[in-house]
């Protein structure tokens, strides 16, 4: 009998989800499921959802929608949607009554479940719909697919006790809980004994990561892995600047294999939309958070995450945003509107602005985050730099990979890079990206 098959998750949203999906995948394996690049092969079809701004849900919402008639063709295909959206309050019904041909509703506390579900579902008609609410659930264990070499995602935390105004993700991911330490050095180790040459460390806010039981900071696990023997990149993501210290900051300098670059999300750079976002921090705290990296990584390259059009934001407050943007220089920014999340303090509040509004502030920020963008790559014509190789683009006939500022560069080779450390000297810069050739 030839091998059931499962299409490539279909995943919206962060870097968490790529890994989860990852995760996903690992969980099918076991099943004996293997994976296919056409929708038309597949006997399973899983989305792996986000919901953090409405536009991810509406993309999930549309491309679940267009798999009526598929599944319409093949009674036996089994259609799953997990993760953030689900696991919403009503959301899960919602999507049932919408789509009642979806045989597998589960939420982002049940992954580990899928095997059991999808078992479930081969033998029952009815749809199998599970949502747990957070059971403090800390994953340990995973056998992901894991489909970035030479990159490899490890969590270190789940979930976010923060609480920021707007934000969906302490309601759909639960309190914040941290893995053993011990656990995590361990996964880190077998990734490199397997030839990954690049870890990040993943967590909602990696910077506040600490278990009880084993009383490790993360500076501490940091410079731990960073220890480990071999030749590799160490990077991690996300660090909320309430809990970004000058020891993290020193540690960063002291350890050769952390990347010189840090992702601090500041969402604005006025004080009295930061304190409507519940971000715990002013314009300056977050300075003096940017000067530790300037004073002990004069070289780091600083990214981050902006909201314009938060309820109540001025012109004023816009433009402290843009001031505060020159000033730290992004090497670059993600940059988002608003979106109104319900269930959340800020879906309440008075003096939502409007669209036309928010989209004119966009597009001045966006301007201005490509021009510091630009001016960035600019500088880097003429000099040599360290690529790890990761894909080759069919297209541009060229392999491409990161420098350890997460700057892409694209260069040829005769034979596959891909996975090595490769020094290419820049002669052009093109936009947001580096071209160069190998040296
Ligand atoms: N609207 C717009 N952007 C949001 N983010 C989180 N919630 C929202 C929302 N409701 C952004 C923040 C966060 C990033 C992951 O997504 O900037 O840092
Ligand atoms: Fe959301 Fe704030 Fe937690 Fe980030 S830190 S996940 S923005 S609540």
């Amino acid at each position: 009998m030839s091998k059931q098959k499962f299409y490539k998750i279909v995943t919206y949203g962060c870097q968490m989800n790529v890994h989860e999906s990852e995760k996903i995948a690992g969980v099918l394996s076991e099943l004996g499921y293997v994976p296919c690049g056409e929708l038309s092969e597949a006997d399973i079809i899983v989305f792996n959802t986000c919901c953090i701004r409405e536009n991810a849900e509406n993309h999930a919402f549309g491309n679940i929608g267009m798999l009526k008639k598929l599944k319409a063709e093949n009674r036996e295909l089994i259609i799953a949607v997990g993760g953030c959206l689900p696991q919403q309050v009503g959301k899960a019904d919602n999507l049932h009554e919408k789509f009642p041909y979806v045989d597998i509703i589960f939420g982002t506390h049940n992954l580990h479940k899928l095997k059991d579900y999808v078992l479930l579902k081969q033998k029952q008609k009815k749809a199998v719909i599970e949502i747990d609410s957070d059971e403090g659930l800390v994953c340990e264990g995973d056998n992901p697919v894991r489909t970035s070499y030479p990159n490899a995602w490890v969590n270190i935390t789940y979930g976010c006790n923060n609480f920021c105004s707007y934000c969906i993700v302490p309601f759909v991911r639960g309190r914040e809980r941290s893995r053993h330490s011990e656990n995590i050095i361990n996964e880190v180790k077998r990734l490199l004994a397997e030839g990954y040459k690049e870890i990040t460390l993943l967590g909602q806010n990696v910077n506040s990561y600490g278990n009880g039981s084993d009383n490790v900071t993360f500076p501490q696990l940091l410079e731990k892995i960073a220890n480990l023997d071999g030749k590799f990149r160490l990077r991690f993501m996300t660090s909320h600047p309430k809990d970004f210290s000058e020891e993290l900051a020193r540690v960063i300098a002291a350890n050769e294999k952390i990347c010189h670059c840090v992702h601090l999300p500041v969402q604005s750079g006025s004080d009295a939309v930061l304190k409507a976002m519940n971000r715990k921090y002013t314009a300056q705290d977050y300075l003096t958070k940017i000067s530790y990296l300037k004073k002990h990584v004069p070289d780091c390259a600083v990214t981050t995450d902006l909201i314009v059009g938060f309820p109540g934001e001025t012109e004023e407050d816009f433009e402290a945003t843009l001031n505060l943007v020159k000033e730290v220089n992004y090497s670059s920014a993600f940059t988002f509107v608003y979106s109104k999340r319900e269930g959340t303090v800020a879906a309440k509040m008075p003096d939502q602005i409007p669209e036309e509004v928010s989209k004119e502030r966009i597009m001045r920020l966006i301007d201005l985050v490509n021009s510091l963008t630009r001016e960035h790559t600019k500088n880097y014509v003429g000099k040599t730099v360290e690529i790890l190789c990761e894909d080759y683009d069919k297209k541009k006939g060229m392999y491409l990979g990161r420098d350890c500022y997460g700057r892409m560069g694209y260069f040829k080779s005769e034979t596959n890079a891909i996975g090595e450390f490769v020094n290419i000297k820049i002669s052009k810069a093109n936009g947001v990206s580096l071209i160069g050739e190998r040296v």
